[in-house]
């Protein structure tokens, strides 16, 4: 008999999958990358990709757990066909997980740290240059940096300890609700705030022009890789929830949930942020430090600022725990399947090791700063989401879209008959020859943009070796999806 927990309610695998999804992503990288690339006009381009790219691979996700009703440790073993390869791809996923943890609850910690400075009130009053120095302090010191980690890490593992329905499911539904609920009202604060029209118009009336300047591959390129991070997909992070899901609803309509819920936080994140940035006469394209160096110095021009930046840190520590509570959760899930441990063991064990995979990505910014790994003025952190974000991510989306699309693989209809049972929205069947052929190719192009971007500034040496670790990745998929079933 089956003896896996399946969610309590309907609400909680939305808000459970929803808190996958939204992260860091959402509340910190989007607003810079949308400032970075024009605003609305990238706003455009990013929604488009979500609903071609996001949209369908969270699917392929969701049905590949619902069928085979493992993470992916075991996922493919169960689904594919004999003397196939695509369960080789659990390692990728494993480490895909893994890697995504270890700079994520470090960025986790930063967050709970500045919530608790914005509420005992000590970034009140000072001026650029102490705020300044204060993130470069905390980035410099390897002890508050670890401390606040090991904080998030036992934080999440603790919900996690308690079960998925009565951890998992319970605490991070009132987690989401609480979240949204902070971020109506920092959205509604932003809108009143002096200039927000200006701030308004650049978010949101697209501006075809700044997409010319940046260049067109560029800003689309921003928009399709995000789609990716946002969804957290192609690491089975979203699958597991896909195994924990009964038949009730068809997973069209699931997937039409979790996307708009992820999209709504992001845009609104982007409402509380631009026009604020916009109100005190600052750029909102500065990049990862906007929430650290720009916002601390908004809020302290801000009547109430000191209650608006703890409200607002405090929706960002949600934001980034919601991903770590379902990230270990997928974790657990793995490593129970693989080693056959309880559920305690596993918490156990994984609390060690997230806690020490996690110390590079924090000595990366002090200790090992002489550790440049892709290129000059990179640390550590950019290598761990360099691999998960250019690689396990796309590469990972891919293969679940083969694997549910080819013959040699799960196979098409097997992947529908999973999708429409339930009630609810049905798949679009025309959209198959798009799924098929289409899709995979546009994230084989989207891959080698990716690295040819990245790499080309450090000289042709450089690309052609970057561009044969690529090639490398590709060889490594192609040659799990191609096995031939044994008759
Ligand atoms: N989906 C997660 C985020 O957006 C990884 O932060």
């Amino acid at each position: 008999m089956d003896k896996r927990e399946n969610f309590g309610t309907r609400l909680g695998f939305i808000l459970v999958s929803a808190g996958c999804a939204v992260g860091l992503g959402n509340v910190w990288k989007f607003p810079y990358i949308c400032g970075q690339n024009g605003g609305a006009a990238f706003i455009v381009l990013y929604l488009i990709c979500l609903a071609l790219l996001g949209w369908p691979i969270l699917i392929c996700e969701y049905a590949v757990g619902r069928a085979s009703r493992h993470s992916t440790a075991k996922a493919f073993h169960v689904l594919e066909p004999k003397g196939t390869r695509w369960h080789r791809y659990r390692w990728f996923s494993v480490a895909g997980n893994y890697l995504l943890m270890m700079f994520y609850t470090m960025v986790c910690g930063w967050m709970i740290n500045y919530a608790l400075r914005m509420l005992t009130g000590n970034l009140k009053g000072k001026n650029p240059d102490e705020i300044a120095n204060a993130f470069s302090n905390m980035l410099a010191s390897p002890v508050q940096m670890t401390i606040f980690m090991v904080i998030s890490v036992l934080i999440a593992f603790g919900i996690c300890a308690l079960g998925l329905k009565n951890g998992v499911e319970r605490i991070t539904k009132v987690m989401m609700l609480l979240l949204m609920c902070l971020m109506i009202v920092l959205a509604v604060h932003s809108l009143v705030l002096p200039n927000m029209r200006e701030g308004l118009a650049f978010y949101l009336v697209p501006d075809l022009g700044k997409i010319t300047e940046i260049g067109f591959g560029n800003v689309l390129f921003a928009a399709m890789s995000h789609a990716f991070f946002t969804l957290s997909l192609g690491i089975g992070a979203m699958e597991i929830f896909g195994s924990y899901l009964d038949k009730t609803n068809r997973l069209a309509g699931e997937a039409v949930s979790v996307t708009l819920l992820d999209t709504f936080v992001a845009l609104t994140a982007g409402i509380i942020i631009i026009p604020a940035c916009f109100a005190y006469g600052v750029q909102p394209d500065s990049g990862p430090s906007l929430l650290f160096i720009t916002l601390p110095n908004v809020f302290n021009h801000m009547a109430g600022g000191d209650i608006w930046g703890a409200a607002f840190f405090v929706f960002m520590t949600f934001a980034a725990l919601s991903t770590v509570i379902a990230v270990f959760e997928n974790i657990l899930s793995m490593t129970m399947e693989i080693f056959d441990w309880d559920r305690k063991t596993a918490v156990c064990r994984n609390i060690v090791l997230i806690i020490l995979l996690s110390m590079p990505a924090i000595l990366g910014f002090n200790v090992l700063s002489g550790i440049q790994p892709i290129g000059a003025g990179s640390t550590l952190m950019d290598l761990e989401d360099f691999i998960v974000s250019y690689n396990l991510l796309p590469l990972g989306s891919l293969l679940f879209v083969l694997f549910c699309a080819k013959k040699n693989g799960w196979g098409w209809d097997n992947f529908i008959r999973e999708v429409d049972t339930g009630k609810g929205l049905r798949y679009p069947v025309f959209i198959k020859p798009y799924v098929r052929f289409v899709l995979p190719l546009l994230i084989i192009v989207i891959y080698i943009k990716g690295y040819y971007d990245m790499f080309s500034k450090y000289g042709t040496t450089s690309l052609i070796f970057w561009m044969c670790v690529a090639a490398v990745f590709l060889a490594l998929i192609y040659s799990f999806a191609s096995g031939k079933p044994k008759e």
